[in-house]
């Protein structure tokens, strides 16, 4: 991405606020404006009280310097709150932008994401993007309303030193636009490390129960300190260039200002020019030279913030894989069947996962899938809300192509519970409410009595206000499954699947469930990947899947008389 293109993004965020924008230049404009009446008085002050000793000049130039810098004060607050505000919004905006932008991509975007790369461009990146944008309209375009006004006055009085004294700003550009440069490409490298470091903290602290099993404290620690040196030798180069810039700007300008002392000083010894004029010249150079040092300062922090706006534009760049058409329909609710044409499926347009599945499931149907592991079960059930979308072939719900409906309108008629359960760190009422925020207190109750969690919920000291910690680790495996299928049955979908739904619970606790589950699959169409016989007994069909494809089929009796792929699974499997 060229600088130009990250400007003109930049530009185009700021683009609501041009009119507090136009307002902060304004007192820009006043403040350079007072700066280089500030420059300009030094000659009245120096000419009329210490050479012709006027009194009247005495008395007024105090209040007058008094009121210039009070007025001055003022605008300067003015300008730096106002630009303060916006680079503030733009970034609070962004922040939004990012995390919606994020949820936007489909599951396959976070299988091949780590988390802490995600976090470190919420939080960090976005950080130093805020620094360029009020850096870039805070400072340089008031220091560059400063230069340019200063100018005007040095020109005025003088130009042949003016002349001179811009001798030194070509000069000033070379080593502000290398360093720059060092700059950029150091920033880039930092925050890429910043990424990691947090990679690291959060695969380590959310993986803190295997560290400890394992004993692994001390290779974490090494991991992470390694990774830490790496971010501190990156930091300490900037830091090195940093401190080079500056003291060579430093004497970039004193070379400037002997030159200037010695021909002005020429000028005032052969009297063509007053005491006043040449200490109005020279207060005038020191000023232009503070901006100039300014730039090269802040030069750091813009080239930081446009290395950072890089990082998060491209990520807002990211296409989803998986979204709504543009003429997408509303799926209306599930009645007739859902069938699976001639489907393909490749996680990585390689190895097929999924090869040759023709499967009709009718409305009302309960269908268990079984199959040894990895052979492609979950991958199955999780093409039917569109997870992933599929390479060839088609899936139908009702006749309708599913990538021609929105996915809204389809998630909307599944619900899911799988073997890993997600849960937030939040009440167990908010937990099991998730997805169905305007339940009713009663309709939560009956949730978890059906999914056989009301027993426990109500045990705990604070029932359903009881925070369940992160991903629930204050609950057992089996008390956080029975609060996914609770969530569950209140969404109230017509199509269930179930994907190893009760492997955490114990026999006593399954059977219970079981028998929730049974409930919850009556009026439904469900798909179940099964591990225990009941669940398979139960069922109207049985599908096994081996090696992606769909080998056998047919109810349990059926099967076993087959004496083929089911019967090994259930003599090794299903044997209660
Ligand atoms: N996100 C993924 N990316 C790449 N490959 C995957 C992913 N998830 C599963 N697989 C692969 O797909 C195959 C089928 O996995 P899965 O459907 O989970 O099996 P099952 O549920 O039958 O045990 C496995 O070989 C697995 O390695
Ligand atoms: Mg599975």
């Amino acid at each position: 991405m060229s600088n130009k293109i990250v400007l003109k993004r930049l530009y185009n965020l700021i683009l609501p606020y041009r009119y507090k924008f136009l307002f902060a230049m304004i007192a820009a404009v006043v403040v350079a404006g007072l700066s280089a009446t500030q420059a300009w008085m030094v000659k009245p002050l120096l000419d009329k009280i210490f050479f012709e000793k006027n009194s009247y000049y005495l008395t007024l130039l105090p209040f007058a310097l008094i009121a210039l810098f009070a007025v001055k004060g003022f605008f300067y607050g003015l300008n730096s709150y106002l630009l303060e505000k916006i680079g503030q919004t733009v970034i609070r905006d962004m922040r939004t932008r990012v995390f919606d932008h994020i949820h936007q991509q489909s599951l396959s975007f976070f299988h091949k994401t780590p988390t802490g790369e995600l976090i470190s461009r919420v939080i960090s990146d976005i950080n130093y993007m805020q620094g360029a944008i009020s850096s870039v309209v805070v400072g340089l375009l008031r220091d560059l309303l400063q230069g340019i006004f200063l100018l005007i006055v040095i020109f005025s009085m003088n130009w042949r030193l003016a002349l001179l004294s811009l001798v030194f700003i070509p000069a000033a550009a070379v080593p502000i636009i290398y360093f720059g440069k060092a700059f950029r490409r150091v920033s880039t490298r930092m925050q890429e490390e910043t990424a990691e470091v947090s990679n690291i903290m959060h695969e380590s602290i959310t993986g803190a129960p295997v560290v400890k099993a394992f004993t692994m404290e001390q290779f974490e620690s090494q991991r992470f300190s390694s990774k830490v040196q790496q971010l501190f030798n990156t930091m300490m180069e900037k830091a090195r260039y940093r401190c080079v810039q500056h003291p060579l700007m430093e004497v970039i300008g004193g070379i400037g200002m002997a030159l200037i002392i010695w021909f002005g000083g020429r000028e005032v010894i052969a009297g063509n020019s007053t005491p006043g004029t040449f200490f109005a010249f020279l207060a005038s150079v020191l000023m232009i030279y503070e901006p100039i040092k300014g730039v090269s300062k802040i030069n750091a922090t813009i080239q930081q913030g446009l290395a950072a706006a890089v990082r998060v534009f491209s990520l807002l760049d990211q296409e989803p894989s998986i979204l709504t058409k543009e003429d997408a329909l509303e799926l209306p609710p599930f009645q007739r069947e859902i069938v699976l044409k001639d489907l393909e499926f490749s996680y990585d347009s390689n190895a097929h996962v999924l090869k040759n599945i023709n499967l009709t499931v009718p409305a009302g149907e309960i269908l268990a899938i079984v199959g040894p592991s990895g052979s492609g079960k979950s991958t199955l059930t999780s093409l039917i809300p569109r997870f992933f979308d599929i390479e060839k072939g088609s899936l139908l719900i009702d006749d309708l192509d599913i990538r021609d409906v929105t996915l809204e309108s389809l998630r909307k008629q599944i619900a899911i519970v799988t073997q890993q359960t997600i849960l937030f760190n939040d009440t167990i009422s908010n937990n099991i409410a998730y997805g169905s925020p305007e339940c009713s207190e009663e309709e939560l109750r009956s949730a978890a009595d059906a999914a056989h969690a009301l027993g426990f919920i109500e045990e705990l000291p604070d029932g359903f206000e009881t925070i369940i910690g992160e991903s629930g680790v204050k609950l057992s495996g089996g008390e956080r499954q029975r609060l996914s299928i609770a969530r569950a049955i209140l969404k109230n979908a017509p199509i269930l699947v179930l994907d190893e739904a009760t492997s955490s619970l114990d026999t006593e606790s399954e059977r219970e469930v079981q028998k929730a589950l049974e409930n919850l699959m009556k009026d439904r169409t469900t798909l179940v990947i099964a591990h225990r016989l009941s669940t398979i007994k139960n069922a109207d069909r049985i599908i096994v899947i081996k090696d992606g494809m769909i080998v056998e089929e047919g109810t349990h009796d059926d099967l076993l008389q087959r004496n083929g792929e089911y019967e090994t699974l259930y003599n090794m499997q299903f044997q209660d």
